[in-house]
């Protein structure tokens, strides 16, 4: 009985109410109850295409370079290069900062260091989220070091709860709840990244 869908009632653009979406029953949650589909596939397509036309729109030379912070931007990033219609190089970086748990632990950690040049380069950081702001906040510190010509944030998710953040993310797909959220990349010790949907875990 604990596994029963919850449906969750959201307005759309005009503030009209649809009908409930339900939680799947899906066999890639491990058992776990998600607590509510917090955006759907459908809801992500549509907004990462928005996304990619401002990115095309905001950089009229071209030649960017688009760094994805891993693991939990690799969905995300896989789909937002494929709306910029621009051209681009893709690089990575890893950063640590949560480990197995839940809150950030502030200690954010480069683990891999991209070996592209990024001085006079225009750089669009790619996130999946930002929560406390911490992780952007030491990144765009070491980044800006290296004499970039431009240096930009695209986050998927923002929570709005970050104080430390010195530089505005310019390129922000939705506003989200003050819930752990899983899937499109993000994980819950490193389960849950190939949902194709975010679901916040109960
Ligand atoms: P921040 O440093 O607190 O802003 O945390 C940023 C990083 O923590 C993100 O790149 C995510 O990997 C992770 N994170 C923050 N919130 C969540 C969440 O709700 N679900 C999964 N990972 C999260
Ligand atoms: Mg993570």
């Amino acid at each position: 009985m604990s596994a029963a869908p919850v449906g969750v009632i959201r307005g759309d653009k005009d503030g009209v109410l649809q009908a409930p979406q339900q939680t799947p029953q899906d066999p890639r949650l491990l058992g776990r109850d998600v607590r509510r589909i917090a955006f759907s596939e459908t809801e992500l397509r549509a907004r990462v295409a928005e996304l990619g036309a401002d990115i095309t729109a905001a950089y009229p030379e071209g030649d960017l370079l688009v760094l994805g912070l891993l693991k939990g931007s690799f969905v995300f990033l896989a789909d937002l290069v494929r709306e910029i219609r621009l051209p681009l190089h893709v690089d990575f970086l890893v950063a640590s900062s949560y480990g197995e748990s839940t809150v950030s632990s502030g200690d954010v950690k480069l683990v891999y260091d991209p070996e592209t040049v990024l001085e006079g380069k225009h750089i669009l950081l790619v996130e999946d989220i930002v929560d406390s702001g911490k992780t952007l906040h030491k990144l765009m510190h070491l980044l800006s070091g290296r004499a970039p010509r431009s240096i930009e944030i695209c986050a998927l998710l923002h929570k709005r709860i970050a104080k430390e953040l010195a530089h505005p993310v310019r390129f922000v797909g939705f506003d989200a709840p003050n819930e752990f959220l899983v899937g499109y990349g993000l994980d819950h010790a490193e389960n849950f990244r190939h949902l194709p949907y975010v679901a916040s875990l109960r």
